[in-house]
């Protein structure tokens, strides 16, 4: 599996950190019990100025924060990032009930005595994990900041009534944080000053063409340029605020497109992926307009695919 890097290679990510990046993963095994946690992600991340600026931040020891419109790709970065250095996944989602016992740790009983079970946090600290805290921004102020020591140059985890533990070495955090068009739920600065920050750019007509290209290599190109344009002409009006981003949803535009594989029309797809995302009627004649220009309603399955 070397060529887990080639991907950094063809989009001529800085060799430089290449190997750097090679020489820290064989430097820490990771632990037989935790294996399953290690995989390849669903596709390898596009952007050469991202992947550069992750590495070398996380080389070097610090904790990102991805922030972004949704479908930047934040997610996908956190995956590269995790099996690049070959590290064990450790996925929590934040909510306004996210609480320190689910991060770090609470009393159960078991054997007749009260002991620690551990939180998914505490977990990732210990087998050197790559913690990917999603929309971090969601969870309440109080149930973060048990995490400030964590995420800070103290790399340690104070259990109320049992242990304090050091982190180790490998274990980074990842946080992502939906930031764009909509409006957003800001994260407080004591947080954020514990991460390196990444903005992650809107799609372009590049990306959109690599990552459909990469998710169905047997799409006709033209398909392909359409299916590209919609997302932009969607994208632009979001940004603009005329609709908002229910239906910039990359992942619904590839699972429409997989069905069309599958032999359903691709306007019929189409609505299910991208235009039935809308709930509300204005904003759901305007995406239908758009998809009219870019997806024509006679279009088959052999007009997609080849
Ligand atoms: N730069 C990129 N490289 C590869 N795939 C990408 C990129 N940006 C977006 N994607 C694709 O877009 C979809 C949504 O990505 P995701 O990481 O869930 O976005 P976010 O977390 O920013 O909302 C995924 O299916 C992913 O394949
Ligand atoms: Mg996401």
């Amino acid at each position: 599996m070397e060529d887990k890097y080639l991907f950094l290679e063809q989009q001529n990510v800085d060799p430089y950190l290449v190997e750097a990046l090679k020489g820290w993963a064989a430097k820490y095994p990771v632990d037989e019990e935790v294996e399953k946690r290690v995989s390849a992600p669903p596709i390898p991340f596009y952007g050469r100025e991202i992947l550069e600026g992750a590495i070398a931040a996380l080389l070097q020891g610090e904790n990102l924060l991805l922030t972004g419109a949704k479908a930047t790709g934040k997610n996908v970065l956190a995956e590269n990032l995790a099996w690049l250095f070959g590290r064990p996944v450790y996925n929590v989602s934040f909510h306004v009930n996210t609480s320190s016992a689910e991060l770090i740790g609470t009393d159960t009983f078991l054997n007749n005595e009260v002991q620690l079970r551990r939180g998914i946090i505490y977990r990732c600290a210990q087998y050197g994990g790559f913690g990917i805290l999603d929309e971090i921004n969601m969870a309440r102020n109080d149930a973060v900041s048990v995490l400030h020591a964590t995420l800070d140059y103290r790399r340690s985890i104070d259990v109320p009534g049992y242990d304090y533990i050091d982190l180790h070495p490998a274990t980074r955090f990842i946080g992502t944080m939906n930031y764009g068009y909509a409006g957003t739920k800001e994260l407080n600065e004591a947080l954020v000053s514990r991460f390196l920050v990444i903005d992650m750019p809107a799609q372009t007509e590049d990306t959109l063409n690599y990552i459909l290209e990469k998710m169905f290599p047997d799409m006709r190109e033209k398909a392909r340029e359409q299916f590209a344009g919609l997302f932009l002409d969607i994208q632009l009006k979001a940004e603009n605020g005329e609709i908002s981003t229910k239906s910039l949803d990359l992942r619904g535009m590839a699972a429409a497109i997989g069905t069309v594989r599958q032999g359903l029309g691709p306007a019929a797809a189409v609505r299910m992926g991208i235009t039935n995302k809308c709930f509300d009627i204005f904003e759901k004649e305007i995406v239908e307009d758009v998809v009219k220009t870019r997806i024509p309603a006679d279009w088959k399955r052999e007009d997609v695919f080849a």
